[in-house]
C-alpha cells in the first residue's frame, strides 16, 4: 500500500481535484493531511473554520483516497503562545526560552499546553471521528524531534520535583540512593531540587537519570492522553504516530508506542546518514552519499516493528534532496524504490511520500515532493509508479510476517547511561548498536530489536550491545531461555541509579558468567590495538575493559597484551571491548551456526531479509552485483544478477 503527505493549506482549492486523481492514478491509497494546520483550523480561540477541510476532505475521498487526520499539536499558533507564554520550553544549555517561529516550540510540562493540545484534538476527534474517508489518526508530528523532550522551565522544574517525590517517597531515601553526600548535593526537601542543567560542571549522573526518566514519562502522559481522546471519539480506526529515529526520542519507545495500533516512521536515509555518518573520512562515506548505508534505514525499519512488535507504516518517506542535514545529495536512481521496497521486506505496511508538491515558500522550499512547485513530475514520480506495478507483480502480502532468530537488546536507558556517564569521547551508543546490527545483517540474519521485558522464547541467539542496568528477573529470564546471549562492554555494570555495581561490573551478570570487570579504560578512536581470535587478528578500540576470568570460564578472545577481552560461559558469551566489524561478523557467524541459524557471508552491500515465504535482495552497490544462493526459489521480480541499486524479489522453494 503507497499513499502521500498533502497539505491543501498550501495550494489553491481549485488545484485539489487534480492532485487527489493524480494521486490515485499514481497508485496512491492513503493521504495524510493536518498536522500543522492549527491556524487554519482555529484562527482565534474558539473560532473554528473548518469547511476549508471538510471540503479537502471529500474532495480526496471522491478519488478514492483515504484520509490518515493529525492532531495539529507541534505547532501551536501564534495567538496562543502570546496567552500562554509558558508554552514555550526552555533551552536546557543555555536557560533561554526557545521561541515562536519554527515548530515544535512547546514544553511537555505546560499545564497550559496540555490542556490546550487535548481540547483541539478533542475538537477535531469530535468533528471527524466518525467521518467515513478517515481511516486512522496520527498523533502530534515526531514527537521529542528538534531536542524537545527536555526543558529547564520553571514548570519542568515543579513537574520534577513532583516525580521525585513519587519515585522516591522520602527525601532520605533520595538522597541515599542518588549518593548525594558527594560534594554536598545533599537535599532537605523534595522543593530544593533543580533540574540537573546549567550548573558549573557535570551534573550528579543519578539526578540526570532520573531527569530523563522524568522527561520520557512527561512525554508519554501527554501522547497517552492525545491517544484516549482520539479513540474516544473515533471508533474501528487506527492511530499511530510518526517515530523520529529511535535514539532521537530521548524517550522510552516501548512505552510510547504501548497504546498505539501501530508504529510509523519517517524516513529519511540520506539526510540521516549525513548526520550519523558526519565523522566517517570520504572515501568510507561517499559510497554511500546517495544510497545511505545499506543497513542505516533497516535499523530503523527493526527499531519501529520491534517497539511495538507488529509491522508498521513508513508515514514519511524521502522522495528526492532534503533540506536539513549539513549536506544533501540527490538520491541515486532507483534508490526510492528501493527503499519503499527495503521497508516493505523488513515489516512496512505501507510507505507513504513526503510530500506531494514541493513547497514554493517557507522553510522546506529547497525540499523535494513527488511533484516540483510549478506541479511537473519530479525524480521520485517514476519510481513510485514504477512501485505501484511490483506490488502488484510480486503480490505483495501484509500478512506475511518478518520472523527473526535473532534478537537485539535494546532500551532508551542504556542509551541514557552511557550518555550521562561519557568515559570519554569514543563511545557512542548508537554506534555501538549499529555495528553489531550491521555485522548481524552483513551474515544475512534477519533481526528483532526486542526490551528486557520480551518474550525470549522464539529467539536462538540474543544480543545485548550495552545494558548497563539489569534486574533479577532479567537474570532468572535468560537462565530459563534456550538462547545464547551475548553481552557488550559495559553491560552489567550500573544499579538502577547509576551507581558501581557492589560486586563490580558485570554486576548481576556475574551469575551468568563469574567475570569480574577489575578496570575500564578508553582510547582514542585512532589508537586501536590487536585482538586475537579463532588464530585471526582484529581490532579492539574505544572501550576496553580489564577482566579476571575465574577457572571454568572460556577466553575466547585476547587482548594484544594476551589478556581476556572476550570471554564465555555456557550460552554466555561477554564481549570487553569496542571493536571491529570483522571480528563481530565472525563472532556472530560462529555462534549463528552453532545455534543452527542460517546465515550467508553476502556480498558488500548486497543484503537479504524474508518476509514470509518470500526473500527480498538489495544492492546497494554501485556495480551489478550477482546473488550468491541461487538455488534458494524463484525470481518474481528482478534476476540473480543485480543491477546497480537494483532489488530482486525470491519465492522460497518449499523443503
Ligand atoms: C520530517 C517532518 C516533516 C518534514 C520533513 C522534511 O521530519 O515530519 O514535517 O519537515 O521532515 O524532511
Amino acid at each position: 500500500m503507497l499513499g502521500v503527505c498533502y497539505y491543501p493549506e498550501h495550494w489553491p482549492e481549485s488545484m485539489w481535484a487534480q492532485d487527489a486523481k493524480e494521486m490515485r492514478e499514481l497508485g496512491l491509497r492513503y493521504v495524510r493531511i493536518g498536522e500543522f494546520a492549527w491556524s487554519r483550523i482555529e484562527a482565534n480561540e474558539g473560532a473554528y473554520t473548518f469547511e476549508w477541510l471538510d471540503r479537502a476532505i471529500e474532495t480526496l475521498a471522491n478519488a478514492g483516497l483515504e484520509v490518515i487526520m493529525c492532531t495539529p499539536t507541534a505547532t501551536p499558533p501564534k495567538w496562543l503562545i502570546d496567552k500562554y507564554p509558558d508554552i514555550l520550553p526552555v533551552d536546557i544549555n543555555t536557560g533561554t526560552t526557545r521561541g515562536f517561529g519554527s515548530r515544535r516550540h512547546y514544553d511537555f510540562s505546560s499545564k497550559n499546553y496540555f490542556r490546550e493540545a487535548m481540547r483541539i484534538s478533542e475538537v477535531l476527534a469530535k468533528r471527524y471521528g466518525e467521518h467515513p474517508a478517515i481511516c486512522g489518526w496520527q498523533t502530534d508530528n515526531e514527537i521529542a524531534c528538534h531536542d524537545t523532550t527536555h526543558s529547564g522551565s520553571v514548570a519542568a522544574k515543579a513537574a520534577f520535583q513532583a516525580w521525585c517525590k513519587a519515585r522516591y517517597q522520602s527525601i532520605d531515601k533520595l538522597n541515599s540512593e542518588w549518593g548525594t553526600v558527594f560534594w554536598s548535593m545533599e537535599y532537605q526537601n523534595f522543593e530544593q531540587i533543580e533540574l540537573p542543567i546549567l550548573a558549573v560542571t557535570e551534573t550528579h549522573p543519578a539526578h540526570q537519570l532520573a531527569y530523563r526518566r522524568f522527561s520520557s514519562d512527561q512525554v508519554i502522559s501527554f501522547h497517552n492522553r492525545m491517544i484516549e481522546i482520539i479513540r474516544q471519539y473515533a471508533p474501528n480506526r487506527f492511530v499511530t504516530h510518526n517515530f523520529i529515529p529511535m535514539v532521537d526520542t530521548q524517550t522510552d519507545n516501548y512505552a510510547l508506542a504501548e497504546n498505539l495500533d501501530f508504529v510509523s516512521y519517517d524516513n529519511y536515509p540520506l539526510g540521516r546518514s549525513d548526520l550519523f555518518f558526519a565523522d566517517k573520512p570520504a572515501e568510507e562515506f561517499k559510497p554511500y552519499m546517495r544510497t545511505g548505508h545499506p543497513d542505516f534505514a533497516s535499523y530503523d525499519f527493526d527499531q519501529s516493528r520491534g517497539i511495538s512488535k507488529k509491522n508498521f507504516w513508513i508515514m514519511e518517506q524521502q522522495p528526492g534532496p532534503v533540506n536539513w542535514a549539513h549536506h544533501n545529495p540527490r538520491p541515486e536512481k532507483g534508490m526510492v524504490r528501493l527503499w519503499s521496497w527495503q521497508a516493505f521486506a523488513h515489516g512496512a505496511d505501507c510507505v507513504c511520500y513526503f510530500r506531494w508538491r514541493q513547497a514554493p515558500f517557507a522553510q522546506e522550499q529547497m525540499h523535494a515532493g513527488v511533484k516540483r512547485n510549478d506541479n511537473s513530475k519530479a525524480a521520485a514520480w517514476a519510481e513510485i509508479e514504477q512501485m505501484r506495478d511490483e506490488l502488484t507483480t510480486v503480490n505483495f502480502s501484509i500478512e506475511a510476517p518478518v520472523q527473526a532468530r535473532v534478537a537485539i537488546i535494546s532500551g532508551t536507558v542504556n542509551q541514557w547511561v552511557s550518555e550521562i556517564e561519557r568515559q570519554g569521547d569514543s563511545y557512542n551508543h548508537q554506534k555501538t548498536e549499529f555495528s553489531y546490527y550491521s555485522a548481524l545483517r552483513q551474515l544475512g540474519l534477519a533481526v528483532d530489536f526486542i526490551s528486557t521485558d520480551s518474550d525470549f522464547e522464539p529467539y536462538d541467539l540474543i544480543i545485548a550491545p550495552c545494558l548497563p542496568i539489569v534486574d533479577d528477573t532479567f537474570i532468572k529470564k535468560c537462565q530459563q531461555a534456550s538462547a545464547h546471549f551475548v553481552f557488550g562492554p559495559r553491560s552489567g555494570s550500573k544499579t538502577d541509579e547509576l551507581s558501581l555495581a557492589p560486586n563490580l561490573p558485570p554486576g548481576k551478570l556475574q551469575t551468568l558468567l563469574p567475570i569480574k570487570v577489575l578496570s575500564t579504560e578508553t582510547i582514542r578512536p585512532d589508537c586501536n590495538e590487536q585482538m586475537f581470535y579463532q588464530g585471526n587478528t582484529f581490532e579492539s578500540r574505544c572501550w576496553r575493559e580489564e577482566l579476571s576470568v575465574p577457572s571454568g570460564a572460556t577466553i575466547v578472545a585476547s587482548y594484544h597484551d594476551d589478556t581476556p577481552a572476550v570471554v564465555r560461559k555456557g550460552k554466555t558469551t561477554y564481549v570487553a571491548s569496542l571493536t571491529c566489524d570483522t571480528f563481530l561478523i565472525s563472532l556472530f557467524e560462529s555462534l549463528a551456526n552453532e545455534c543452527a541459524i542460517p546465515n550467508i557471508r553476502l556480498p558488500k552491500d548486497m543484503r537479504i531479509v524474508h518476509r514470509g515465504d518470500i526473500a527480498y535482495v538489495f544492492n546497494y552497490a554501485s556495480y551489478p552485483q550477482e546473488f550468491p544462493d541461487q538455488n534458494m526459489g524463484t525470481f518474481i521480480l528482478g534476476q540473480a544478477q543485480l543491477n546497480a541499486f537494483d532489488v530482486a524479489v525470491i519465492k522460497i522453494n518449499k523443503t
